[in-house]
């Protein structure tokens, strides 16, 4: 499965309709946005928790600030010309562009306390279950997710660090494969790190029923590593060409 990193941001500015929508144009399965809550109770597409870099230079706080107050920012001109006007999705908008069959990854950016009015959002949209996963880093959003939303997908997010001195990578891979049992996690959305990540650990979250999902991924040849691996899903910010070079 194909799933286009914020939309397919290689080309249009991430997590604005314009991306979301080139993604079903260029063939994605699923579409993977970033989202936080404002200040008023609506959830919004945006990447940082400041609209620094993609409005301009205009800085707010998404926490802080009012959903009238984001959709009023131009979040496309950073990117291009052409995207001039873009405004700041909420997710009701997002789930309204997602055709029958296809998928969206819903990575939350803040903390548990979205989970609530993510609810309220899911409850009046007309996707069904098996078209939405949760993804996200904070170990809270997770488990809370799999708590208030069963019927939902949730995949930990994992990046890693790598100790200078020892060389050892962190969080280390029995610290990976715990944690996703203790938060009830559905799988493993990992960084495509390949010192890392090798076939024994995707023989480990097999056989602990895990999925196995890659971020992001914009290199034909580190595709076809990670298609070789048996990967689930492949999030790339290229989402024709990723699929071009796996169909060959
Ligand atoms: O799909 C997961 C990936 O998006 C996590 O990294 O920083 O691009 O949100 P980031
Ligand atoms: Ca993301």
């Amino acid at each position: 499965m194909i799933v286009a990193h914020r939309g397919a941001s290689d080309e249009a500015p991430e997590n604005t309709l314009a991306a979301f929508r080139l993604a079903w144009e260029r063939g994605a399965d699923a579409i993977e946005g970033d989202f936080y809550l404002t200040r008023d109770g609506h959830i919004v597409a945006i990447h940082d928790a400041t609209t620094k870099r993609t409005a301009g230079g205009i800085d707010l706080r998404v926490a802080d600030s009012t959903l009238a107050q984001l959709q009023a920012l131009d979040v496309g001109t950073w990117k291009a010309e052409r995207y001039r006007g873009e405004r700041m999705p909420t997710l009701a908008q997002v789930l309204a562009t997602v055709p029958a069959g296809k998928k969206i990854f819903i990575e939350i950016k803040c903390g548990p306390e979205i989970v609530p009015p993510l609810q309220t959002v899911l409850d009046h949209s007309a996707l069904a279950p098996d078209q939405i996963v949760v993804i996200a880093f904070q170990q809270s959003v997770v488990a809370e997710v799999k708590r208030q939303l069963p019927q939902l997908k949730a995949y930990w997010l994992v990046g890693y660090k790598q100790d200078e001195a020892t060389k050892a990578w962190t969080p280390a891979r029995e610290d990976v494969l715990r944690t996703l049992d203790r938060l009830g996690a559905d799988g493993l959305d990992t960084e495509g790190n390949r010192q890392v990540v090798d076939a024994s650990l995707v023989e480990q979250l097999r056989a602990g029923g895990k999925e196995f999902h890659v971020w992001t991924i914009d290199k034909p040849d580190d595709a076809r590593h990670f298609q070789q691996l048996g990967v689930d899903s492949i999030t790339t910010n290229r989402p024709a060409e990723i699929r071009a070079a796996l169909q060959k």
